[in-house]
């Protein structure tokens, strides 16, 4: 019987069995048409068309010509650091100090270390549906219990004060996750009810992480809406940030995270052990990328246009539903009148038309049959054969 223990191969950890990003089998498929010589237009991933902008070019090339590029200090080097906490002086007027600033490897590795530095295994962490599927993933892969609330247009498609009160009641919490402008919806807090969930958390003794990744992508001119970070009604949240979205960085794979004193110190002991330091290069063009915003702002400009067009074109296509586009480069929209399986509406469009949109399985595991999200990341001439070839598809224009 003994035996058992030692018999057949050994196995993937049950950690390991998040769900897959099942926006990837869309890639792949148009990956493959593509390969094939099919014109493909990609509305279905999360980055800028644009690249980093010259100065952030300028300063890796002059960086990589001296030669050598090393470790550096795990919460990055200094004048990473500084720079960050200026861009919060001008951004937001708000004075930091360049101590609480830690450079990640992307946001990504600031949820990692975030996660790891906040919450032990077994606690409970509230978070948006629709939201961005990572925040689920990687708290199972870590034994952290996601606690997925539904929002929808009464609550401004965010997590409100009342529903954490309400979350927290029937089982303690340990911690929220918000994003506003948020992925895939788009949608924003104001800042009155970002004051409110900051409010709560610290009245209720839990961990806030604000995920504020889509900053400098907001439409306020069309919106009235202007951001607002959390740090501007506490100390003792956690912001995670990064540069792969307004700044164009998304292969540079650098972001970072403005951390409550208490924290500094373990945060920065569970980095130097996973990833040691973030990437010396990216942090040395990420300095120089805050000299880009001429740049970004053109790019930025782009991606008005092509909300506009989004806004106008998908309720005469017949997508119903779409969610207020705040900021951020995505239009999330209900397709009930062609389907209640949108991964194979998205399938079939991309078969037919050759236009690759998003499903929304991996944002709501509830409602995402019923939802797309086209990315309007691109060029403004994509945006225009999309809704063509949408258009002529659909039989609606
Ligand atoms: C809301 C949100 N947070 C975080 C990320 C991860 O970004 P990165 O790791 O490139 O900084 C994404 C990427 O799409 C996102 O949409």
């Amino acid at each position: 019987m003994a035996a058992s223990f030692h018999s057949g191969k050994p196995k993937a950890a049950i950690r390991s069995n998040v769900e897959p990003f099942h926006a990837m089998d869309i890639l792949a498929m148009a990956n493959a048409f593509a390969q094939e010589g099919r014109d493909i237009i990609s509305l279905c991933v999360g980055q800028p068309g644009a690249p980093a902008p010259d100065t952030a070019l300028e300063a890796a090339r002059s960086a990589l010509q001296g030669g050598r590029l090393g470790y550096t200090d795990a919460a990055g080097i200094q004048p990473f650091r500084r720079r960050v906490a200026e861009h919060y002086n001008e951004q937001y007027a708000i004075e930091l100090s360049p101590e609480r600033v830690f450079a990640t490897t992307g946001s990504s590795a600031g949820f990692n270390l975030a996660f790891l530095a906040a919450f032990d295994a077994g606690d409970r962490v509230a978070i948006a549906t629709p939201g961005y599927p990572a925040y689920r993933n990687i708290m199972r892969a870590l034994a952290i219990e996601p606690v997925e609330i539904e929002t929808d247009e009464k609550t401004r498609w965010a997590l409100t004060a009342d529903q954490i009160r309400e979350a927290h009641a029937s089982s303690p919490l340990k911690g929220v996750l918000i994003a506003s402008p948020a992925n895939p919806s788009g949608t924003m807090m104001k800042p009155e009810a970002l004051k409110e969930i900051v409010e709560i958390c610290e009245e209720l003794g839990l961990w806030l992480i604000s995920d504020e990744i889509y900053h400098g992508l907001t439409y306020g001119d069309a919106t009235g809406l202007e951001e607002e970070t959390a740090l501007r009604y506490s100390d003792h949240v956690i912001i995670i940030n990064s540069f792969s979205k307004y700044y164009c960085m998304t292969g540079w794979r650098i972001g970072w995270m403005i951390v409550p004193q208490i924290l500094l110190r373990p945060i920065e002991r569970i980095a130097q052990s996973m990833y040691i330091s973030p990437p010396e290069l990216s942090q040395i063009a990420a300095i120089a990328a805050f000299d880009g915003k001429q740049q970004l702002q053109q790019v930025k400009a782009g991606y008005a246009e092509n909300r506009t067009l989004m806004l106008d074109a998908l309720p005469k296509l017949g997508f119903t539903n779409i969610l207020p586009i705040d900021g951020a480069f995505y239009a999330y929209a209900s397709v009930e009148n062609f389907t209640d399986d949108s991964m194979e509406f998205a399938k079939r469009v991309l078969r037919e038309t050759g236009v690759a949109i998003t499903p929304g399985l991996d944002f709501d595991p509830v409602r995402g049959p019923n939802y797309i999200r086209f990315s309007f990341a691109g060029t403004k001439s994509d945006i225009e054969i999309a809704i063509e070839r949408l258009g002529n598809w659909s039989g609606l224009k």
